[in-house]
């Protein structure tokens, strides 16, 4: 293998940079070519491609985003627009690919795999951490960080006017944001789309609330199955029929995804980005290389995309023991 190229796809995420950069220079530590692919897998079908440098990923170890760019392709999941990428990979000669992004990325980079049988291989890339095969998936520390910055700002306002606040975190359908921030930020209840959210319990709680506690914060995951924290918060209101009590929503959104990673991001995707290369040419192709209990592991892609990874149970039942 003398040739490979390495692209961002879906969702960013913080660290996204400091794993290109590892792929990049490690590719370059074993001789190889490497090339940037802009825009996932719509700059793969369009050609969108730039032979990379070591100083082509300088100084962007710090920086949220991808330098690479992002995008969700629709013509990718056509056989046609795979074809249309297979052409451009053969016209520069690349033989490999580093694809880094959530399982939208890898469910693309399998069938990819499967029909043109480029050697390719994944690091894990996405603040919702629901890939299975990794113990924390890029970006997610960073999110949970940046969640609960907000959440510390919010519970002082919250104290301030004895108010109860319910506030939404990204995850798509996982509850992983939630349930570290919920616990970092000491909130009296999260709802996660993993288990069956309970309004009842949520009033009954409020209105037995001790006297010195008249504010809460009550964490929701944007995939909850009882809808937004908006609904979630009108449902609960309904209920309580306390004019006295005030009831506030702040839905956190995009901020979640940007900033400067935090150390532990920028170690993971180096650590993923460097396996990454060293895998391909090891001999691994369609898996995903991710790290489990400190170690790299490379775990085939039809699983990450198809296990699912389950929130730890013990976390809520924290949270709730926390929250007396
Ligand atoms: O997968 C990352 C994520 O930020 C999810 O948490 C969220 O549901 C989704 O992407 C938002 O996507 P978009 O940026 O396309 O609105």
């Amino acid at each position: 293998m003398k040739k490979i190229a390495v692209f961002t796809s879906g969702g960013d995420a913080p660290g996204m940079n400091a794993c290109i950069r590892a792929v990049v220079r490690t590719a370059i530590y074993h001789g190889l070519e490497i090339y940037g692919i802009y825009r996932g897998y719509e700059g793969m079908i369009e050609g969108d491609i730039k032979r990379m440098q070591s100083h082509s990923v300088s100084n962007i170890v710090q920086r949220g985003g991808t330098i690479l760019k992002s995008a969700r392709s629709m013509e990718f999941r056509t056989p046609e627009g795979r074809k249309k990428a297979y052409n451009q990979l053969q016209s520069l000669g690349i033989e490999g690919l580093v694809a880094i992004g959530g399982d939208g990325t890898f469910t693309g980079a399998k069938l990819f795999f499967e029909e043109y049988g480029i050697p390719t291989v994944g690091c894990p890339g996405t603040i919702d951490n629901d890939i299975y095969g990794t113990d924390y998936t890029i970006g997610f520390d960073t999110a949970v960080n940046t969640a609960l910055d907000a959440i510390d700002k919010i519970r002082d306002t919250a104290a301030a006017h004895d108010r109860v606040f319910f506030i939404e975190v990204m995850g798509r359908d996982a509850g992983f944001i939630a349930v570290e921030s919920g616990i970092g930020g000491g909130a009296e209840f999260v709802l996660v789309p993993e288990t069956k959210s309970d309004i009842d319990l949520i009033v009954n709680s409020l209105k037995n609330l001790r006297k010195s506690k008249s504010s809460s914060i009550i964490i929701v995951a944007e995939g909850d199955e009882l809808g937004s924290a908006q609904t979630i918060m009108q449902l609960v209101k309904d209920r309580i029929k306390d004019p006295s009590k005030d009831f506030k929503v702040t839905t956190l959104g995009h901020i979640q995804r940007g900033g400067k990673p935090t150390a532990r991001d920028r170690v993971l995707a180096s650590r993923c980005g460097m396996a990454a290369v060293e895998g391909l040419l090891a001999g691994n192709t369609n898996c995903m290389a991710g790290i489990i209990n400190g170690q790299v592991f490379y775990t085939p892609f039809k699983d990450c995309i198809g296990q699912p990874k389950p929130i730890v149970s013990d976390h809520l039942k924290l949270i709730h023991l926390l929250s007396i």
